[in-house]
């Protein structure tokens, strides 16, 4: 792979989302962008043959791609869009020559930052102007407690150089914040460690990593307190075995299919191949709150993975309060959460969403600015938002900033559908993040956008 592959330019591009009528048809969504960051790097942390399918081709995920070849393993794509993998084990990368350019990849950085903290070497990540102002200072403070060295900007931010150490030291570390990157730089930094790192998180983050290291072979302990904190152990030094792995479609994508169809009575939409993780299905279980029809059909496990079929039926909602405990299995989701939320009936709140200020773009603000500026009336409050409803079609007519922001994009998107006058997006380039062919997508169940 080289970095021409990914990380292209991409020009500011503004799309108009046209009201739309009923939604109807069946579709699926690209891969899991979190499973697919993991598969690439933990195929290169074997030694022979990765097989993975269905991984997400988005830019995010190719910027891990590209990094993991700098380090020194060897990724193929084949005509069937097969990845092959053949990486250099747990402890086998070499320095890369250059920057590690992750564009705007989040997951991507943090947990290549812990596979460089077993390695002897200097690593050097950037990104892009979104990543340049994300805190790292979270990923840093354990790895440095583990030996590793950073030297970074002001702020703890990109650009970003981190000298591993080897070994590592083993560590037991409770999260200051619920955060599935943090948790998952830890574990892949103790892969290198003589002994055992543990992570104690108060609430469950995503457990991708957990279950894929299984899948690889290692050996991972998880133990419930009375407290209810969970305890994430892997001994360090064990051998990774090979796997191959079928990426589930992405339960954060198939998040706006479903809101648009949920939102408008008398469609029907089926998103076929959705991980419904339980770590992830917040989004899901808040819109069946609200009154949404949605089932999981065809429930199967694929790779370690539960995987359905999601069917939606368009209803009239209702506004709820989400309980702030779920935020960590919903956490990309609220941008959209609030779309569904601007056209129920009466008012939802959403609380405990401090961390939504970190994300690609500061998320409460964008979401605030954006619906207020289509005719919603919204509350910004420090850690949420409280969005009152239309109980119908919002006005919409106004135009959002992406701010390099592929969530905000699609979700402002939705909202333009489900608006009496559509909604523009300033720049929709940033959702080749996550979401290639978004648009072409949403077209095939009845969707409209003009450039
Ligand atoms: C992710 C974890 C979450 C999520 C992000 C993907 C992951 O971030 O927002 O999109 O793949 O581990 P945090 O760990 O910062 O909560």
């Amino acid at each position: 792979m080289t970095q021409t592959h990914v990380a292209s330019e991409s020009m500011p591009r503004a799309l108009r989302a046209i009201p739309a009528a009923q939604l109807r048809g069946r579709m699926s969504v690209p891969g899991d962008k979190s499973i697919s960051h993991r598969a690439l790097i933990l195929g290169g942390l074997t030694v022979g043959e990765t097989l993975v399918a269905g991984l997400l081709e988005g830019e995010d995920v190719l910027a891990t791609a590209v990094a993991m070849s700098a380090y020194g393993a060897d990724l193929q794509r084949d005509d069937d869009g097969l990845w092959h993998i053949h990486g250099c084990g747990v402890g086998g990368l070499g320095e890369p020559d250059g920057m590690l350019d992750m564009g705007n990849a989040g997951t991507g950085a943090r947990l290549l930052m812990g596979v460089a903290a077993g390695h002897a070497f200097t690593s050097f990540f950037t990104g892009d102007a979104s990543l340049c102002s994300r805190p790292m200072g979270r990923v840093m403070r354990p790895l440095e407690e583990m030996g590793t060295r950073f030297l970074a900007r002001s702020g703890n931010r990109l650009p970003l150089a981190v000298t591993g150490a080897s070994p590592v030291l083993p560590l037991v570390y409770r999260l200051p914040v619920p955060s599935a990157q943090v948790k998952s730089a830890v574990l892949l930094a103790g892969l290198h460690a003589p002994g055992v790192t543990t992570v104690i998180e108060a609430e469950g983050t995503r457990d991708h990593t957990e279950r894929m290291l299984r899948g690889f072979g290692a050996e991972v302990s998880v133990e419930t307190d009375e407290a209810g904190a969970r305890h994430i152990s892997v001994p360090g030094h064990q051998e990774l075995r090979p796997a191959r792995i079928r990426v589930p479609g992405d339960p954060s994508s198939a998040a706006f299919p479903v809101v648009a169809a949920a939102c408008i009575p008398g469609s029907s939409v089926v998103v076929e191949g959705v991980g419904i993780n339980p770590m992830r299905t917040g989004l899901f279980d808040s819109l069946r709150d609200m009154g949404a029809v949605l089932r999981f059909t065809n429930e199967r496990d694929e790779g370690g993975e539960p995987v359905a079929d999601l069917e939606i039926e368009g209803a009239e909602l209702k506004g709820v309060e989400i309980p702030p405990e779920r935020a960590p299995t919903m956490i990309d989701e609220y941008p959209v959460l609030a779309v569904a939320a601007a056209c129920a009936e009466g008012e939802t709140a959403m609380r405990g969403l401090a961390e939504l200020r970190v994300k690609e773009s500061d998320r409460l603000a964008a979401v605030a600015t954006g619906l207020s500026d289509n005719g919603v009336a919204v509350e910004e409050l420090p850690d949420g938002l409280i969005v009152t409803g239309q109980a119908g079609r919002p006005q919409g007519g106004g135009t959002v900033a992406a701010r390099l922001d592929h969530r905000i994009a699609m979700a402002f998107l939705v909202l333009g559908l489900l608006s009496r006058d559509g909604v523009t997006i300033d720049d929709v380039s940033p959702i080749e993040t996550s979401f290639p062919g978004f648009a072409d997508l949403m077209t095939g169940l009845g969707a409209e956008f003009e450039a």
